[in-house]
């Protein structure tokens, strides 16, 4: 029973946004309509070349949204100070009123998907199919959040306390998503957030917070932040974590720098999600077609720059021994559209930043035992652009069995038991996510009672979890902290103090 709760359960409906998802997205008003200017191109360029035409002209004006640029010390200390002292209007609001603008937040996050899908694609690398089910994420953190809210409210004998600050440190793979997610969790918690956008997608999180504060969040209840014009090494980040007033942070990133956060401000009260090295198993009695489409999609969805990502896939028995599923996955990977993510015909666009360490090290170099099925190609001088790549014969313990490497590359495993394969799934540090393709209910029930990740999915891919549906959340080295999990309903209830109160009856 421990992390059963992210499995699929077909009863339940999509939250609205989802119904939607993966249609094109309207371009915003005062975009470019390249039809008018250019008859020749094919429709399903036209609202593509449109929103990226917008996206251009707009970066100009996102530049300035970033007014919260600090670079010193004492410019920090003023963002936590401006946001301890809104903490106080944001909390003496009714929970309804402050419920009514997070709906409101998700109203205006869902009017403004065509930009949002725009600065994503132009600062972040995604491509449409990957930048659109992000925003319904986002829309769905929303008015989730905005509900949970009113439940804090409705305990018997406890009332919550909240906390002032929260400081809120998202990754740049998830630029929009997770950002929404953590600050509209803490705001829904009745805290004041200080976001600090990653620096390589700084502009998505200035239209985020552009977006929320035009639909009623307090300039003050929320505070941006943009260290990334001092650099990193300038010792800004300990001066924001390190800051009396911070009560909590919420982290998505790498385990380490969750550790890093820990040594640069122990004590702190750190909700992080963290890596990932994520397997998806298949047995002889899979759907095998369904199984090598779900392994391409969560291994190369975003050239694999997820922490739920799949990088391992582990065949059993007949799957591992005859060729067919293996010939299906090279099939498939071969057929994949590398390019820019502003194309809307691009399956896999470039790596955010120029491959190197374990990224170049996975995408250029066997380990023992190893052969490339696919062998990735550089397709750019900067290293940014690659073909995707399958290596097979990873074996038990190696480099490539245990590292994250955060990139488009597959490592292929074999097995000659489920139980071995599970051995092996679970053999890692971390505990993700991680998946089963197999059409036996023994298999599937054992697997279950064995497998050692925060999100388990059958015959789904492991990626994409939709709120309230998958709680998303790790295990092991996946999370530094308590973390329940996100878009789940214990998720607020970490995020406040609570209070005894004597109960009505
Ligand atoms: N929540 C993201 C996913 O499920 C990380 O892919």
């Amino acid at each position: 029973a421990r992390f059963r709760a992210s499995l699929a359960r077909a009863e339940e409906p999509a939250p609205a946004s989802h119904r939607d998802a993966g249609r094109a997205p309207a371009p915003a008003a005062g975009f470019v309509n390249a039809a008018d200017t250019d008859p020749s191109l094919p429709a399903s360029r036209t609202w593509a070349r449109a929103i990226h035409a917008g996206s251009r002209s707009s970066q100009a004006g996102l530049a300035t949204l970033g007014a919260a640029r600090v670079e010193d010390d004492a410019a920090v200390a003023a963002q936590v100070a401006a946001a301890k002292a809104g903490a106080s209007a944001w909390q003496a609001l009714a929970p309804e009123d402050r419920a009514a603008i997070l709906h409101a937040a998700g109203r205006a996050l869902e009017a403004r998907r065509g930009d949002l899908v725009a600065v994503m694609m132009a600062e972040a690398g995604k491509t449409i199919d990957q930048a659109d089910p992000e925003v319904s994420e986002a829309v769905d953190f929303a008015h989730y959040y905005a509900e949970r809210s009113l439940d804090l409210h409705r305990l018997d004998g406890a009332r919550p306390v909240p906390r002032d600050v929260t400081v809120v440190t998202p990754p740049w793979n998830f630029p929009v998503a997770i950002p929404a997610g953590s600050t509209l969790a803490a705001l829904a918690a009745a805290s004041a957030v200080v976001l600090k956008p990653a620096e390589q997608s700084a502009r998505c999180g200035a239209l985020l917070a552009e977006i929320l504060w035009e639909a009623g969040v307090p300039r003050d209840a929320l505070r941006l932040v943009d260290i990334s014009a001092a650099g990193i090494d300038a010792g800004l980040g300990d001066a924001l974590l390190g800051h009396a007033d911070v009560d909590q942070v919420i982290l998505t990133g790498a385990y380490e720098t969750g550790a890093l956060f820990h040594r640069v401000a122990p004590g702190l009260r750190l909700f992080a999600e963290t890596s990932g090295k994520n397997a998806i198993v298949v047995t002889p009695s899979a759907d095998l077609d369904l199984a090598a489409r779900d392994v391409v999609q969560s291994a190369f969805g975003h050239a694999g720059q997820k922490c739920s990502a799949a990088s391992l896939v582990i065949l059993v028995g007949s799957v591992a021994t005859s060729r067919r599923f293996l010939t299906q996955l090279e099939d498939a990977v071969r057929s994949l559209h590398v390019g820019p993510a502003d194309d809307p015909t691009t399956q896999m666009g470039p790596v955010i930043e120029p491959a190197r360490g374990k990224l170049l090290r996975a995408l250029t170099t066997l380990e023992p035992g190893e052969r490339w099925l696919v062998e990735p190609r550089r397709l750019d001088d900067e290293g940014r652009t690659w073909t995707p790549g399958v290596r097979t014969g990873v074996t038990p313990g190696s480099w490539f069995h245990l590292t994250e490497c955060f990139g488009p590359v597959l490592g292929i495993m074999t097995a000659a038991t489920l139980d071995e394969a599970i051995a092996l799934q679970n053999g890692v540090d971390y505990g993700l996510t991680a998946g089963l393709h197999s059409l036996e209910g023994d298999e599937i029930s054992r697997w279950l009672g064995a497998v050692e990740a925060g999100n388990v999915y059958v015959n789904r891919g492991i990626t994409g979890a939709i709120v309230q549906r998958q709680p998303f959340g790790g295990w092991k080295r996946s999370v530094v902290g308590p973390t329940a999990k996100a878009g789940g309903p214990s998720y607020l209830v970490q995020l406040t103090g609570w209070e005894r109160t004597e109960p009505s009856t």
